[in-house]
């Protein structure tokens, strides 16, 4: 298919359409879908449109930065790229082309545990890239600790352990298909061997679904870098997390891959950082498509915020290229939206800028 000319797409909305456009029924359903009647899925994104943001005037925004640190590493906007499985379904660059995209724009990207490139590849295809690495505890304890070890060793500065995952969200798009993932991942192919395609119920298989706080507080001991806990909605499992050794939380439900009827993210955002009590970063994901969203998300108390399809259509779209520039927009789009609010810089996005409002149904801008 010919190349698509990166710089008439203007925003998240475009990308997904050519990604669209581009992929297979079956890699398409596995990306864009959820679990059940993708209530949550949809709920992700309309959170967003039941707010408005009410910005202040007359603040000198002259000089305004999207900078912010987290876990100690500054990253050059608030947006963090979420781990997303089976990259090189969506574009031969994969997850060392998504690692280059958010290198070249300052952030960190997160490598999921099932990724087609394990951490050592990406570590040394992108020397540059700040990364963390996402961990589903497999059964066989051998083969996570196996991948920890790469990790740590390569030089990911965080562990971002999955909890929302015991077993597969009922995802009936890839029911329809058929979808198997006929790509290898290395953490897959050392549990079941190498050239088995497996559907995401049989690779959620391979997840232990035993999991407790006792194991949170053991790997969060043992481990030598930071270690988040992601796929949280409610505060008391939140403030739970911290008593067991989280360094922070990531307020997630799998972008609606998961439990279906699960609250919107944005929704669980500020009870999550109530009972954290600033003890470490909450962050977010789901549903962000726009740097309103962000400034949004951060206003109502995240420190950053994660993104898993919006780069994913980037990457499918354009390789390492789209990825990057979908990055680039969303920044832009966060510095442009800061500054109408009135907002210099991350620690100026307060509560009082976010009301509830009716919502809307506007169709996606694209
Ligand atoms: C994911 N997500 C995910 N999460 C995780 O912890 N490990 C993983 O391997 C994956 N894989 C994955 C694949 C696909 C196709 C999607 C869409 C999502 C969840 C991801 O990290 C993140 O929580 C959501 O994608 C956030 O929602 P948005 O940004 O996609 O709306
Ligand atoms: C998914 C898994 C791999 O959501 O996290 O498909």
């Amino acid at each position: 298919m010919a190349d698509v000319d990166l710089e008439r797409l203007v925003n998240v909305a475009d990308f997904e359409r050519v990604a669209t456009e581009r992929m297979h029924a079956g890699a398409l359903g596995y990306f864009a879908g959820g679990a059940g009647d993708e209530r949550t899925l949809r709920d992700n994104i309309a959170a967003y449109a039941r707010r408005r943001l009410w910005p202040r005037v007359l603040v000198d925004v002259s000089q305004v930065s999207t900078a912010t640190t987290v876990l100690g590493r500054e990253i050059s906007s608030p947006v963090i790229v979420a781990p997303v499985a089976f990259q090189k379904l969506a574009h031969p660059d994969g997850e060392v082309g998504m690692a280059r995209a958010a290198a070249g724009t300052g952030t960190i990207m997160c490598l999921s545990t099932i990724a087609t490139t394990g951490p050592a590849e990406v570590a040394a295809a992108a020397p540059g890239a700040p990364r963390w690495f996402q961990l589903y505890c497999f059964r066989d304890r051998g083969i996570t600790r196996t991948l920890l070890d790469e990790a740590i060793d390569n030089g990911f500065e965080a562990i971002a352990l999955t909890v929302d995952a015991p077993r597969a969200g009922r995802r009936e798009r890839d029911f329809r298909t058929g979808f198997r993932a006929d790509v290898t991942a290395p953490a897959v192919a050392a549990a079941v061997g190498s050239g088995v395609a497996l559907t995401p119920a049989e690779v959620f298989a391979l997840v232990d679904p035993a999991l407790d706080w006792d194991y949170l507080a053991e790997l969060a001991s043992d481990c030598s870098i930071p270690v988040l806990v992601k796929g949280l909605v409610r505060g008391d499992d939140s403030a739970l997390a911290m008593q067991h050794g989280a360094a922070g939380v990531v307020v997630s439900n799998h972008g609606g891959r998961q439990l279906d009827g699960a609250p919107a993210t944005l929704d669980a955002l500020e009870e999550v950082v109530e009972a954290v009590q600033g003890q470490g970063p909450v962050l977010i994901d789901g549903g962000i498509r726009r740097g309103t969203d962000v400034v949004t998300a951060l206003a109502l108390g995240a420190d950053a915020v994660l993104v898993g399809r919006s780069a994913l259509w980037g990457l499918a779209a354009g390789g390492e290229a789209g990825a990057r520039r979908v990055l680039e927009l969303l920044r832009d789009e966060v510095e442009l939206a800061m500054a109408l609010c009135g907002a210099a810089s991350p620690v100026a996005l307060t509560p009082d800028l976010v009301r509830p409002g009716p919502a809307v149904n506007l169709p996606a801008n694209g």
